[in-house]
């Protein structure tokens, strides 16, 4: 090639229309990359964090070891309660926190997870694979199985009321309407068939690279499945598409508060209950004597992932 056509190609002036061009090029460059690292940055130190406000409390009953909760409008709940000769299943009066009926389970369960789907409430038990659904009006069983009920009394005798699902144990429940979502005390995230009561999907919970272990009471809320992380003051905001929690709720002022107040009994935050009608959110925790509606902000204040390492993962704690 001939040097000076080279030369004179180097330096020839670009046209006006060229250089500005050229500049609204570098300056959106500039806008994108700095947009993406911004967002890289906080999302290496920013949790998406959240506090809460108490707007009301309501008694609890301070005997029930609380594993399952849900609103059902018309300000009732429904309670799956623990422990082995204590076990239940109740609807309870939100403002009284009365407890109008109850069904007592057999000795040899302890009641974990329960949810609402249709007329029908799906409870699971801790340490066994065996699970409950009962009507909602009279807490009769409903006799578990993919056929319609009549065919299988003619096929089988003995009414089978119980179910057998595929989690490695039973802890928590809650239902979008169509599926059933159950944890185990892992970090993973079941859907489950309400017809078949098999496993569907799974995915393990992940903040960035902590796998979050003891799930469990769980609710469906906004499309996101919240969980109570046991032994914890936080709840999780999990994405059921792929298991990613979404965001943090701090809660420790609850227990705190109850503590100090004398109430040295008390156990776990558990319960987590959503009237998506009036869009009124409900927490307690097991042998807790109140139950609090609670509304959820982000937090101002800047929250250290370490922070919540501390707080919300039980990595290598138990
Ligand atoms: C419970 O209520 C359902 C209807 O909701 C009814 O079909 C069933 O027979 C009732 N069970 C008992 C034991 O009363």
């Amino acid at each position: 090639m001939d040097p000076s056509r080279l030369s004179r190609f180097t330096y020839k002036k670009p046209p006006p229309v060229v250089l500005i061009f050229v500049v609204v090029c570098f300056v959106a460059l500039l806008g994108v990359s700095s947009n993406t690292w911004s967002k890289l940055a906080s999302n290496k130190t920013k949790p998406n964090v959240y506090g809460i406000e108490v707007v009301n409390e309501f008694p609890h009953d301070h005997r029930a070891f609380t594993q399952g909760l849900l609103y059902a409008g018309n300000n009732k709940l429904y309670e799956s309660t623990g422990l082995y000769g204590r076990s239940s299943v109740r609807r309870v009066a939100l403002e009284t926190g009365e407890v109008e009926e109850i069904k007592t389970m057999e000795h040899a369960y302890f009641g974990e997870g329960l949810t609402l789907l249709g007329e029908r409430l799906f409870q699971v038990t801790w340490l066994k694979k065996t699970g409950f659904i009962y009507d909602r009006n009279n807490f009769s069983k409903v006799c578990a199985s993919p056929f319609s009920a009549e065919i299988f009394i003619y096929i089988i005798p003995l009414q089978v009321q119980e179910f057998t699902h595929q989690m490695k144990d039973g802890w928590g429940l809650a239902s979008d309407g169509k599926v059933l979502f159950g944890s185990d005390g892992t970090s993973t995230l079941y859907q489950i068939d309400p017809q078949t009561l098999k496993v569907t999907r799974q995915h393990i919970v992940k903040y960035k690279g902590h796998q979050i272990r003891y799930l469990n009471e769980l609710e469906f809320i906004n499309g996101e499945v919240w969980a109570n992380v046991w032994q914890t003051d936080c709840i999780a905001r999990i994405s059921h598409e792929n298991g990613m929690v979404l965001g943090w709720i701090l809660l420790p002022h609850l227990r705190e508060g109850l503590v100090a107040a004398g109430n040295h009994a008390i156990d776990v935050l558990n319960g987590i209950a959503w009237d998506g009608e009036k869009k009124r959110l409900f927490v307690t925790g097991k042998l807790w004597p109140k139950l609090y509606e609670i509304k959820v902000h982000p937090l101002k204040k800047q929250v250290d992932d370490s922070l919540i390492e501390q707080l919300c993962i039980s990595d290598g704690r138990l």
